[in-house]
């Protein structure tokens, strides 16, 4: 039994892995504590972290029906991610490992994401048996990455973006047009009844020969559209609109790249996990463009779509099969860490 950590922005996660199966997966966002800011305030989520560490640890435990004695083996996302964050799971796990005598395996964020659409079911399996080689895309607030999962384990980044994230788009342009943060679900709600061919946005890189993205030039547009058509903000139908269009132009930049590079690197499927991949145009188009394709695809599941522990500890445990050695006790966090 592995307990996972993750605490690497603005969700402060807890979770008991068992050979793959998922016994709890407690996650604590701090959204309503960020709202009022616009966005995730480093020295806040950090506050926040070290308020809810101990409590979601102790909910994952017990919906686990599980005690600290029976922890084999603690993890904890070690990077990247904003420093203060990292910290406060990072030492607690090592801690916890330290004081139970388990070993302690500090995880990349990004290489779980990786692994998170192959957990499915209820209670929620890691499924490796199935697993084949893939193109995988992490969209989220902070990354769009797309990345070849050669075999379990070996991974090569393929690209990324060279500015904003496309949650990152989502966000800014909910800005502009009032929403809360974040705005990519609102976005995706308001954009079900909206034409999304009622406005014509780029779609920055889309024909590009590389594997990566760029989605600033595309908010930039958004402000000097809504800059020269202000009265658009007090239409409620032509506001829908503008969001379907929006997101319209970020799934075909998303769905057109990762499938162009699947059927080069002649994989035949995709997966796809960060908090964009909760969007359901994009879960359709991306959907609909496999079949076409031939292609499977493993998005990962809602709930684990966004940041959790679940995805570490899945990873950790896998990591121990593979070879039984832990990180360092004394390791630090890695804010920057590159996926290799
Ligand atoms: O993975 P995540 O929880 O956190 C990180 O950024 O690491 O992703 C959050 C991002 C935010 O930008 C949010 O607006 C976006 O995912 N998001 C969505 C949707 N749900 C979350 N964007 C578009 N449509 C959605 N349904
Ligand atoms: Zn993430």
């Amino acid at each position: 039994m592995l307990l996972a950590f993750e605490t690497s922005c603005d969700e402060t996660s807890a979770a008991v892995v068992q050979q793959g199966r998922v016994l709890s997966n407690v996650v604590s966002s701090q959204i309503e504590a960020h709202a009022e800011y616009g966005g995730v305030v480093p020295e806040l989520a950090a506050r926040e972290h070290l308020r809810n560490l101990i409590p979601v640890a102790h909910k994952a435990l017990s919906e686990a029906e599980a005690t600290t004695e029976q922890v084999e083996a603690v993890a904890a996302t070690q990077g990247p991610g904003l420093p203060s964050a990292l910290m406060v799971g990072l030492r607690a796990a090592q801690s916890l490992a330290f004081a139970l005598r388990r070993p302690f395996l500090g995880i990349h964020h990004h290489e779980a994401h990786l692994y998170s659409p192959w957990i499915q079911g209820c209670p929620p399996t890691a499924d490796f048996s199935s697993f084949e080689p893939n193109v995988s895309l992490i969209v989220s607030g902070g990354h769009t990455m797309l990345v070849f999962v050669e075999a379990e384990l070996k991974h090569r980044l393929l690209g990324s973006t060279v500015d904003d994230a496309a949650g990152e788009c989502f966000d800014k342009v909910g800005k502009l047009i009032g929403l809360p943060y974040p705005a990519g679900p609102m976005i995706d709600r308001l954009a079900e009844n909206g034409n999304a061919r009622a406005f014509d946005f780029p779609r920055p890189m889309i024909n590009d020969a590389n594997d990566d993205f760029s989605f600033s030039g595309l908010k930039t547009s958004v402000r000097y559209f809504l800059r020269d058509h202000p009265e658009l903000l007090e239409q409620e139908q032509r506001l829908r609109d503008l969001c379907a269009s929006v997101q319209q132009a970020i799934v075909d930049v998303l769905v057109a790249k990762t499938i162009r590079t699947a059927r080069r690197l002649r994989v035949s499927c995709i997966t796809a996990s960060g908090g964009v991949t909760c969007n359901r145009a994009l879960r359709r188009e991306l959907s609909a463009a496999c079949t076409r394709e031939g292609l499977k695809l493993r998005l990962a599941e809602k709930e684990l779509c966004t940041d959790n522990a679940a995805m570490i500890g899945v990873l950790a445990e896998r990591k121990l099969l593979r070879a039984p050695v832990g990180t360092s006790l004394d390791a630090d966090i890695q804010p920057g860490w590159k996926l290799e």
